[in-house]
């Protein structure tokens, strides 16, 4: 396929209706869902940047502002950038009643026109999966550009080095051992990191690391970019402090990993929604059930009439 060479054009077509664009960012289906695991993406950015009321914040990333919606009211401004058009279309009729955000479409591993030193924070979620580790570099380089000296960035990326996250990985190498090896790779297939090289690529990039959490499917990072006099020990203790607020929760790999066992094979779609009746044991019991719930509906000839 033409697309899959191409990050626009796969991800214009990805998001080629808004109910497509939704199931395109993090699988859900309808707004109720994207506003559940929207929120609980908001409160990791949030507490991990610190947010305050007169930061201009990037997200690089912003597919229909699932997030961005969550940052925007908190924030001086909120900046959504995106390589797709009509993720960016999507975004803009969701954040439309926001006086106070703006949008760039990306048009390859770069933030222009964004000017040098003109965001206090920066973050991006679920995109540095999808894309060469080459690209990946150069928008670490990006936000180190467009970021003040001192600003901070926070990003996630897939944790191969987790035995979850390499349950998920192992499912993207079966898929690829099966496929016609003689076709060029999706260009915007999941792709997967190590703690180490995040640290590297932040270092290389003009970096240094307050916080790497690595125990769940993802990596996550927080950087302060270099140049400033900022105590970077400081912003070490702070974030360490608010681990249980940034961190994916232990519940979240657990209920993760009981989707990869009904993917597979080794449990019921049943089991796994017996799994999610229990709302007493965290706030992800309600977000994984709704979107379970769609991907159950999505998998209805395999999986059998959905719960509800
Ligand atoms: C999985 S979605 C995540 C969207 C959003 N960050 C969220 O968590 O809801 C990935 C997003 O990254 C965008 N994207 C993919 N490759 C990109 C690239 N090379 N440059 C800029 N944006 C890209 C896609 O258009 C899409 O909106």
């Amino acid at each position: 396929m033409e697309s899959q060479k191409n990050y626009k054009n796969f991800w214009n077509e990805k998001a080629a209706t808004s109910v497509s664009a939704f199931i395109a960012v993090d699988g859900s289906t309808n707004e109720e869902t994207a506003r559940l695991t929207g929120q609980y993406s908001a409160r990791q950015v949030t507490v991990a940047l610190d947010l305050q009321p007169t930061d201009r914040v990037l997200e690089l990333g912003c597919g229909v502002g699932r997030i961005g919606r969550g940052i925007a009211p908190l924030v001086a401004h909120w900046h959504g950038t995106d390589i797709s058009s009509n993720m960016i279309g999507v975004a803009r009729e969701r954040l439309g009643d926001h006086a106070n955000v703006g949008f760039t479409e990306l048009s390859r591993s770069s933030l222009q026109p964004l000017a040098d030193a003109s965001f206090d924070k920066a973050y991006c979620v679920a995109v540095f999966i999808h894309m060469d580790k080459e690209d990946f570099f150069l928008y670490l380089e990006e936000m180190a550009r467009v970021l003040k000296p001192g600003g901070l960035i926070y990003f996630d990326v897939w944790n191969m080095a987790s035995a979850v996250g390499w349950r998920r990985y192992a499912l993207e190498i079966d898929q690829y051992r099966a496929a016609d090896h003689s076709k060029r790779k999706d260009v915007a297939r999941n792709q997967f990191s190590s703690p180490e090289e995040v640290r590297i690529f932040l270092d290389r990039a003009g970096f240094d690391l307050t916080l790497l959490l690595a125990e769940s499917p993802w990596v996550q990072a927080i950087a302060v970019r270099r140049g400033s006099n900022a105590d970077v020990a400081a912003l070490r203790r702070q974030a360490e402090v608010a681990t249980t607020r940034i961190a994916y929760s232990p519940l979240w790999t657990e209920l993760f990993a009981g989707i990869l066992d009904v993917v597979v094979g080794t449990s019921t779609p049943q089991q796994m929604w017996q799994a999610l009746s229990d709302d007493s044991r965290g706030e992800e019991v309600p977000m994984f059930r709704e979107w379970y719930l769609g991907m159950w509906k999505g998998n209805e000839a395999g999986w059998g009439p959905p719960p509800r």
